[in-house]
């Protein structure tokens, strides 16, 4: 049966996780995989987190199943994270998932069950899986320009250039704040700028937030969400709680729709839940049970966001220790960008040979891209980092 099968090359990703550790060199920097280290290198479990566990030990009292659509009250505490005070509560369903990419696909399946023809622009460049994940699902991706590599900005106008020649009803995938890979986000009026065009072409905004509070603080980072939801009949969100709560390996992430009228948000729970039913029957239930109790309760919510805080705090220091040292280490090259972008991510702007350089010749490990992930910097780390980027421009 499964001789037939040819082997995959391993994930740009992941692969690079195995890649660093099997690397014997006390020296190596793992800038790859976007999980938040501490200035040790730690990923440690948030305090808020393990409080919560604790609590729930202690008071939970059955594990029979919650349903396709997972806790409730995980759901309700997510839609008002992502939404805030919504006027259109009433035209929106939020469903409990493993994590953002669990996500991602349940929304792809949902977008085929309602239009099998449906094209999904997706920013170019954009998350490493974005394309497989969605279009391994079936849905149609085209690509809208964003990134410029030679100003390290923006390509807003070309991107709404493309976007006002996008077919009518076509799904465009924007990331809510911290681009992955890129780190730029637009600014407010430019993402009051792209709503407008979303609206005139008729487009369905589908907004992947898989870092709200890694920029700025939740409510600014929600703005694209909360903007565009004020003002466009349709859309969908896809969250994940695996970077602002530190849960990745719990894999919890939420899926909201706004849709048209409360009888078609009734209708679509019952295709989401139908859906689900076939794809995993229902989400873990550990991770978002434990951002259910945080989000509920006034002080471990305070206590999560003074966390959240602190990590967001690092990766901004750790961009500008990084550009610090590379203006000594490497005059000659600006290197600003790497402070202009925010979260966990932002291109060095080197090629594919440098980075391959960087892991043979020093240890430092990179998507091919040379997107970066910052959380790896360390005040430990951070001349030689600078001194090995230097050595292979
Ligand atoms: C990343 O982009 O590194 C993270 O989102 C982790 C992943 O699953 O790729």
């Amino acid at each position: 049966m499964f001789e037939s099968l040819q082997p995959m090359p391993a994930d740009a990703i992941l692969g690079l996780i195995v890649e660093h550790k099997e690397d014997p060199r006390a020296e190596k920097i793992d800038l790859g995989v976007g999980v938040y280290r501490t200035a040790e290198g730690e990923t440690p479990v948030l305090h808020v987190v393990k409080q919560a566990e604790r609590r729930l030990v202690d008071s939970q009292d059955s594990k029979a199943y919650l349903g396709t659509a997972g806790n409730p009250s995980f759901n309700s505490a997510m839609q008002s994270l992502t939404f805030g005070q919504a006027e259109a509560a009433d035209r929106m369903l939020t469903v409990q998932t493993p994590g953002g990419s669990g996500s991602l696909r349940v929304a792809a399946g949902l977008i085929l069950r309602a239009r099998d023809s449906a094209t999904v622009w997706v920013s170019d460049p954009t998350w490493n899986n974005h394309v497989p994940l969605l279009g391994g699902a079936g849905l149609l991706l085209e690509p809208y320009p964003y990134y410029d590599g030679e100003t390290h900005e923006i390509h807003i106008d070309a991107m709404l250039e493309a976007l006002r020649a996008a077919p009518k009803g076509d799904l465009v995938l924007f990331h809510a704040c911290c681009h992955n890979p890129s780190g730029l986000d637009p600014s407010e009026e430019q993402w009051r700028q792209i709503t407008d065009v979303v609206v005139e072409r008729e487009l369905l905004p589908f907004i992947d937030m898989a870092y709200q509070g890694f920029a700025n603080d939740l409510d600014t980072d929600a703005f694209a969400v909360r903007h565009m939801a004020s003002r466009v009949p349709e859309m969908i969100v896809s969250t994940s709680c695996s970077k602002n709560f530190g849960l990745y390996r719990e894999r919890v992430g939420s899926l909201s729709f706004l849709v048209a009228d409360r009888d078609t948000r009734d209708t679509l729970a019952s295709q989401v839940s139908s859906y689900v039913r076939t794809l995993y029957s229902m989400p873990p239930d550990h991770g978002a049970a434990v951002v259910s109790s945080v989000l509920h309760d006034a002080a471990l919510r305070e206590r999560w966001i003074v966390e959240l805080g602190a990590m967001r705090n690092r990766l901004r220091e750790m961009r500008e220790l990084l550009h610090g040292a590379l203006k000594e280490k490497a005059p000659s090259h600006d290197f600003s960008h790497l402070v202009r972008a925010t979260g966990m991510f932002c291109f060095l702007g080197i090629s594919v040979e440098q980075v391959g350089r960087l892991k043979k010749d020093f240890g430092v490990y990179m998507v091919d891209s040379s997107r970066i992930n910052v959380a790896g910097i360390t005040p430990g780390n951070v001349e030689y980092l600078a001194e090995s980027i230097a050595a292979v421009l």
